[in-house]
């Protein structure tokens, strides 16, 4: 039984390679009067590569003995091609020394068969030998489609949450800031202070992509205390302080590194390097870098911002507040790589302005 029509079988490519043309004609008669329409016989065995990649044949009968190129290098060649689909290759030969047989299955053939011709048998092995190779053909195209259509999903898939990740970033912060254009500017800073510390452009990147995401607890703040005009009573301060930990919870338990960084700047970017800062008080190197490169970022980007309870500051008094806390709300040499190079950061602001006149003189 055949897995295939024998119509299907009979348009098979199939490569008759021997320098004598007499076994040509044979086979070329054998093969035709049995149905088969597209055979490609060669009698130069130097031109069984170039017209392998340009018919792609679904079997290859191959002599051994050939002056110049013999079967065995015609067989090397195929096999240099590192195709997947390389067609099965069998031997016609009027040879039945054991050695010469093993070498030539070692050389990749994969049956033989002896000359004179057996029409009965040659026809029997041509037909198993191509239903096997149609077969295996057609699971390996279905494979490869599935795994562009998989990877294609996986793609759309990547973008959609990257979509959704800055979206949420930005309702979290359109409450208290009406632009959106903190968490654009804030993530610029963060991936250049990275930058300068060191990081890859890769780590750089996923900076990027991961700092909007720093306020997103925000979300979880009644308006009466995010939106307050004025300064925030004792208690409203304690639920105000709960966003960093509401965003740690809200990222929790995806394990993609963009996830996993945006969990770490969200838990981290309040707090200090003297330990002074919230939720959990760390300490200096306790402290995870994204969390300290944030705190930077996040704190001049605030401060020369308007929020609903302050006006903007100016950059002179901006940069004079975080010189005043290197060591103390920032970690001193981040703080040394931020004022070192103020201009870009101020290139970085300048270019996403909320609305320059309402800046206090
Ligand atoms: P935010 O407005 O995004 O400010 C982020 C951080 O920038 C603040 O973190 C603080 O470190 C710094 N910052 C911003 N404005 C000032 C300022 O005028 N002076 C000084 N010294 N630092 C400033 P912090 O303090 O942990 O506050 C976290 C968030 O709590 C703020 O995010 C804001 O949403 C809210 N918040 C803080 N203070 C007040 C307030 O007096 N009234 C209201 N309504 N909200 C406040
Ligand atoms: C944004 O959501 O556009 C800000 C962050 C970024 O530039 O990727
Ligand atoms: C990274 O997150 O891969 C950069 C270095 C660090 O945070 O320790
Ligand atoms: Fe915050
Ligand atoms: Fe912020």
């Amino acid at each position: 039984m055949y897995a295939f029509s024998e119509k299907n079988l009979h348009e098979q490519t199939i490569f008759v390679v021997d320098d004598e043309l007499v076994n040509l004609k044979l086979l070329d008669k054998i093969l035709t009067s049995a149905g088969y329409t597209n055979l490609v016989l060669i009698s130069d065995p130097g031109q069984v590569l170039n017209a392998y990649l340009e018919h792609r044949p679904a079997l290859i009968l191959l002599d051994l003995n050939m002056p110049g190129i013999d079967g065995y290098h015609v067989m090397e060649q195929l096999a240099g091609l590192d195709d997947p689909l390389l067609p099965p290759i069998i031997i016609l030969t009027a040879q039945h020394q054991q050695e010469y047989l093993l070498k030539a299955l070692e050389a990749g053939a994969r049956d033989f068969i002896s000359k004179p011709f057996d029409r009965r048998e040659l026809l029997m092995r041509v037909r198993n030998f191509l239903d096997a190779h149609v077969a295996h053909r057609l699971v390996r195209n279905q494979k490869d489609h599935l795994e562009i259509l998989v990877g294609q999903r996986t793609r759309e898939l990547q973008e959609t949450r990257l979509e959704i990740i800055r979206r949420l970033g930005h309702a979290a912060e359109y409450r208290d800031e009406e632009t959106g254009n903190h968490i654009i500017r804030m993530s610029k800073m963060c991936a250049l202070l990275a930058k300068k510390a060191g990081w890859s452009a890769q780590q750089c990147d996923l900076m990027l992509q991961a700092s909007p995401m720093h306020d997103i607890g925000k979300i979880g703040i009644p308006d009466a205390i995010l939106l307050k005009p004025g300064k925030l009573e004792p208690s409203e301060w304690q639920t105000m302080k709960n966003h960093a930990e509401i965003g740690g919870r809200l990222l929790e338990g995806n394990d993609s590194d963009l996830i996993v960084l945006a969990r770490e700047i969200a838990l981290n970017h309040h707090e200090k390097w003297d330990g002074s800062g919230y939720p959990r008080g760390l300490k200096g190197e306790e402290i995870p870098v994204s969390g300290r490169i944030a705190a930077l970022a996040d704190v001049f980007d605030a401060l020369t911002s308007v929020r609903p309870y302050k006006k903007a500051w100016s950059v002179a008094d901006a940069v004079q507040l975080i010189r005043d806390n290197r060591g103390k709300h920032f970690d001193p040499e981040l703080t040394d790589l931020f004022l070192e190079d103020i201009e870009s950061f101020v290139e970085i602001k300048n270019a996403y302005q909320d609305y320059p006149e309402q800046l206090h003189p």
